[in-house]
C-alpha cells in the first residue's frame, strides 16, 4: 500500500464519507492511504462506537504498524520492534569476547534480568538481541527504548502507556513498551537515566509483572524478560542517591560487563576485516586486503569510541577508497577525550605504490633523517650507514648519485630535506 500524499489525506475526510465502516476503510485503500492511516480512523471508528478491549486491540495493531511496515518514520526514534541490526554477527573470539558469549550462552535460556554494562558502542545492544535471539522468546517481539532518548515527562507513557485524556495530548490510547514486549524481551538502554520517581514503579512490573496504564485503575498483566545496559556506574549512583538501591539489586541479577575495545586489541583485526567486508558489500565495490602495518596501526590506536568508532572509520575508508585502496583517517594526538580534534593520520590500507620520482625523494628523505639523527657521521656504530643498513661506502656513492658532497654532512641533511 502506498503512503497517503498529503493531498489525498487534506482533500478527503473520513469522517464526512456516509459510507459503512467497511466501505469506509475500502475507500481509504483505494485512496491509497497507508495502512497506518486506514488502522488509526478503524481506531477512532471502534473507540467511538464499542469501546473496550477491541479498540485497544486494533490501536495496539497501529502502533505496530506505524513502527514497522510501510518504512514510515516511527513515532519516536528511542524505540523499535524487532528492528534487524543491520549484522547480527558477533564478531571477536578473544578471550575476553569468549567470556561475555559465554555468559551470554548461560543466560539466554533463562527468563532472568541481565544487566549489561560497557562503554559507548562496546556492542551493548548488539549482545542483548544475542541473548533474545537464543532464547525460548526469539520469536516474540524484542522491543527497545533509550530512557536518554525520551524526555522525562514522557518515559512513563512510553514504558506503561495511557489511557485516552490521561494527560493533554493523549488523544487516544496507547499501549506502552511493556505490553509491545509482552511475551518476547524489553530492551531498556541508558537505564541510568530512568528518573528517580520512575523507578519504583518499574521495580514494580519486574517483581510482579503488573502495572496500570496512565489514567487507568485497571491493572495489566504481562511476561516480559527485561535487559538493561547502561555505560554508567550504577553502584556509584547508588552510593550517591540518583539511583534506587531495591532496583538496582532487582537488575543486576546477571550482569555483564563488555570490556571496551582497547582491552581486546585482539579483536580488532577481525573486526576491520569484518567492517571491510560488510561495507564493500553494501556500496558494492572490491577492495584490497587490508596491509598487515596498517592493521598493526590500527590495533594499536585507542578506540575511544569503541567498535562504533572502528565501523565509521572502516565505512569512511570504504567510501573514499580509490582504485579499491582504502585509507583509515585516525585521530591523533592527545588524551582520549580530546583526541577528535587534534587532526589525523591517514593509514593506507595496502602498500602505496610510488612513481620513480617519488621513490627517488622518499630515499632521500630516509638520507636525510638518517644523517640528521647521527649528526651527520657517516661511519662507526653511531653512523648514517649502520642505521641505513648499508656499507659507508654505498652511502657516500649514493649521496654522490644525488650530486651531494659527503664533506658537508651536517648541512647535507638539510639540504636532502629541503628537496
Ligand atoms: N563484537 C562485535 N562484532 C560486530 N559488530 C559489533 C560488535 N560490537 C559492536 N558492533 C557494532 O558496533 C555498533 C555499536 O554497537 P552497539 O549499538 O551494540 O553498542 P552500544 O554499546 O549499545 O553503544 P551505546 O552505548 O552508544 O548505545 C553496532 O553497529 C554493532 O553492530
Ligand atoms: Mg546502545
Amino acid at each position: 500500500m502506498r503512503a497517503p500524499s498529503n493531498t489525498a489525506t487534506q482533500e478527503w475526510d473520513p469522517r464526512s464519507s456516509c459510507v459503512s465502516p467497511e466501505g469506509r476503510i475500502l475507500e481509504m485503500a483505494a485512496r491509497g492511504m497507508s495502512l497506518s492511516h486506514v488502522l488509526d480512523d478503524l481506531c477512532r471508528l471502534v473507540e467511538e462506537q464499542a469501546p473496550g478491549v477491541l479498540a485497544s486491540v486494533l490501536a495496539e495493531l497501529a502502533h505496530v504498524t506505524r513502527l514497522t511496515t510501510l518504512g514510515q518514520p516511527a513515532p519516536s526514534t528511542a524505540h523499535e520492534v524487532n528492528q534487524p541490526s543491520g549484522s547480527s554477527d558477533i564478531v571477536g573470539d578473544g578471550e575476553a569476547m569468549r567470556r561475555v558469549l559465554e555468559a551470554v550462552a548461560t543466560v539466554a535460556p533463562t527468563d532472568s534480568t541481565v544487566l549489561i554494562g560497557g562503554e559507548t558502542g562496546t556492542g551493548k545492544e548488539l549482545i542483548a538481541r544475542a541473548i533474545h535471539d537464543r532464547s525460548r522468546r526469539r520469536s516474540r517481539p524484542f522491543v527497545t527504548l533509550n530512557c536518554a532518548a525520551i524526555p522525562s515527562g514522557l518515559l512513563e507513557s512510553e514504558l506503561f502507556g495511557h489511557e485516552r485524556g490521561a494527560f493533554t495530548g493523549a488523544v487516544a490510547r496507547r499501549v506502552g513498551r511493556f505490553e509491545l514486549a509482552n511475551g518476547g524481551t524489553l530492551f531498556l538502554d541508558e537505564i541510568g537515566d530512568i528518573p528517580l520517581e520512575l523507578q519504583p514503579k518499574l521495580l514494580r512490573v519486574l517483581q510482579e509483572q503488573a502495572f496500570e496504564r496512565l489514567g487507568s485503575t485497571q491493572t495489566v498483566r504481562v511476561g516480559v524478560r527485561l535487559i538493561a545496559a547502561t555505560n554508567l556506574d550504577l553502584a556509584a549512583m547508588v552510593a550517591d542517591k540518583r539511583f534506587r538501591n531495591d532496583l538496582y539489586y532487582r537488575l543486576n541479577v546477571f550482569p555483564i560487563a563488555i570490556p571496551p575495545l582497547r582491552d581486546r586489541r585482539e579483536d580488532i583485526p577481525a573486526l576491520v576485516n569484518h567492517f571491510v567486508r560488510l561495507y564493500a558489500g553494501r556500496l558494492n565495490r572490491r577492495v584490497e586486503p587490508v596491509s598487515p602495518s596498517a592493521l598493526k596501526t590500527l590495533t594499536e590506536y585507542d578506540w575511544p569510541g569503541n567498535v562504533r568508532e572502528l565501523a565509521n572509520v572502516v565505512e569512511r575508508a570504504s567510501i573514499t577508497a580509490r582504485d579499491g585502496d582504502l585509507r583509515f583517517d585516525l585521530p591523533v594526538g592527545g588524551d582520549r577525550n580530546e583526541s577528535a580534534g587534534r587532526g589525523a593520520i591517514s593509514v593506507a590500507a595496502s602498500p602505496e605504490i610510488l612513481s620513480e620520482a617519488e621513490m627517488r625523494q622518499q630515499e632521500r628523505r630516509n638520507m636525510a633523517a638518517a644523517l640528521r639523527r647521527t649528526h651527520g657521521k657517516i661511519y662507526g656504530d653511531d653512523g648514517a650507514a649502520r642505521l641505513l643498513g648499508v656499507k659507508p661506502t654505498t652511502l657516500l656513492s649514493r649521496l654522490a648519485r644525488l650530486g651531494l658532497k659527503p664533506t658537508r654532512q651536517v648541512p647535507l641533511a638539510a639540504d636532502l630535506a629541503a628537496t
